[in-house]
């Protein structure tokens, strides 16, 4: 096994192990291609969709956001093309019954093959729509399909003239959007970097046709930037030009932002300037007027549109590629034994700041660590441990990725010197340094290292 394969099994293993991710339904033998985010996970995860938020949304003048539904009307999904067009190449393999993507189908002499069985008795490619159905009502008729949306964009689209009427807002301007979206992948694979149920992270950015190619280099470059500020080093991403014959029809270009994760260089976001496309799509499917009017010029166009679109998953997962390490450290007795760390970056680390009191039997250490606790708690995500020997309890930490711990001990009664009284030892994650910090600081100190 190559040594980066033995790194993923690594890193699959601890999310398990430490309860970051988990595969949904596992007592019943799993769902293929669903995940479930357990307790490290889901803060995990909470944390990048927040911080998407806060530079998409929060801190810019032109971007508003939207909570779309997940249940999408069919004839939304009809003028957007995806009923008839949103399908990969599937063939059947006829010896072991295994379904498989036409297009990424391995090779022996030029003649492809099953790469379950090796078997080359091949069905014919057809076409296999991604999208899930489902049933609306009570009645099983034609009328009553919706669909599970692949794409969060689509109500970004359909709810464009709300929107602008509602906010008011003047071109360029955009609507961004972070929810699930559904995909029935034939190969789900790589964890949870392929899956069939997965959120997306996306901002339709609407401009006028002049604006467009601009704005595509601009957002680009933002996307890198935000990869970088979240810990992703800039030699591990890579853009790719999509080539022409590889774009939607309707694209005027696409760039693919790919990270190198240990199972090879592969898409985290595509960042594509859709033209007029979807809108005008809407527009002549529901009869509805979808043009914006401009006070200034007094003319009336469909505006063109970038959209930046990220997988929250897929950067997850890079995340903790990223974040991953196995160190050889030598404890307080000399010995030597490896120190397993998450090195996540501490605006996105699940828990910010560990608490401990040095003893669990000494009831002013316990009340002090508390009174620290308390403190910090309405501010970030703390983690209060009393158990085990301190430097075990390091260790924990260090494997969530929390880049802070705080240990209360008798100095901070100010038992042996008044002036270290109310002041903790701050022990810091990647350095595993230490330092004496007075309690006061503490908010102040720490919300700027994870701000
Ligand atoms: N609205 C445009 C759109 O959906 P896409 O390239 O199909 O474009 C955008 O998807 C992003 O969504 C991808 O770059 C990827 O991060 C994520 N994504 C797509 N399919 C996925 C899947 N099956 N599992 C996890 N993430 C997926």
């Amino acid at each position: 096994m190559s040594s980066e394969s033995q790194r993923m099994e690594k890193i699959v293993s601890l999310c398990k192990r430490r309860g970051f991710i988990f595969q949904a339904d596992e007592i019943y033998g799993g769902l293929n291609g669903v995940w479930d985010y357990g307790p490290l996970g889901v803060e995990l995860k909470r944390n990048l969709k927040d911080y998407w938020w806060r530079v998409m949304v929060r801190e810019r003048d032109d971007v508003v956001g939207l909570d779309g539904a997940i249940l999408t009307h069919r004839a939304a999904l009809k003028a957007s093309g995806h009923e008839d067009t949103f399908s990969d190449p599937m063939v059947d393999c006829r010896t072991c019954k295994v379904r498989l993507r036409a297009d990424q189908l391995p090779e022996k002499n030029g003649v492809p093959q099953c790469p379950n069985c090796g078997g080359k008795d091949l069905t014919e490619a057809r076409p296999f729509n991604l999208m899930f159905s489902t049933q609306m009502g009570a009645s099983a008729d034609p009328d009553s399909i919706a669909y599970l949306r692949p794409e969060t964009a689509q109500s970004i689209f359909v709810q464009f003239k709300n929107v602008l009427d509602t906010s008011r807002k003047k071109l360029p301007f955009g609507i961004a959007q972070i929810g699930k979206a559904f995909r029935n992948e034939i190969n789900p694979r790589n964890y949870i970097f392929r899956s069939r149920e997965f959120e997306q992270m996306e901002l339709e950015y609407f401009c006028r046709p002049e604006q467009g190619a601009e704005l595509l280099e601009y957002w680009k470059n933002e996307r890198l930037r935000f990869y970088e500020n979240i810990g992703l080093p800039n030699e591990k991403l890579h853009v790719l030009t999509v080539p022409e014959a590889d774009r939607a029809f309707y694209s005027k270009g696409t760039y693919d932002i790919e990270y190198d994760f240990p199972f090879g260089r592969q898409e985290l976001e595509g960042v594509a300037y859709r033209t007029d496309y979807d809108l005008t799509q809407h527009q002549k499917a529901s009869g509805k007027p979808l043009d914006y009017f401009d006070e200034e010029t007094k003319q009336r166009f469909i505006p063109h549109v970038i959209e930046p679109s990220a997988g929250v998953d897929r950067t997850v997962l890079a995340l903790l590629c990223e974040a991953f390490a196995e160190e050889t450290v030598t404890d307080e007795k000399g010995k030597s034994e490896t120190r397993t760390v998450l090195r996540f970056h501490p605006r996105i680390a699940p828990i910010k700041v560990g608490v401990f009191p040095l003893l669990k039997n000494q009831p002013a250490l316990v009340e002090k660590a508390r009174q620290v606790q308390a403190l910090l708690r309405p501010l970030m995500n703390v983690f209060y441990d009393e158990t085990g020997a301190i430097g075990r309890r390091y260790r924990r930490q260090d494997e969530a990725g929390t880049p802070f711990c705080l240990t209360i001990d008798f100095e901070s009664l100010g038992e042996r010197d008044a002036a270290l009284r109310d002041t903790v030892t701050l022990r810091h994650r990647d350095s595993m340094e230490q330092e004496r910090v007075a309690i006061a600081e503490l908010p102040a100190r720490l919300l700027l290292a994870i701000a």
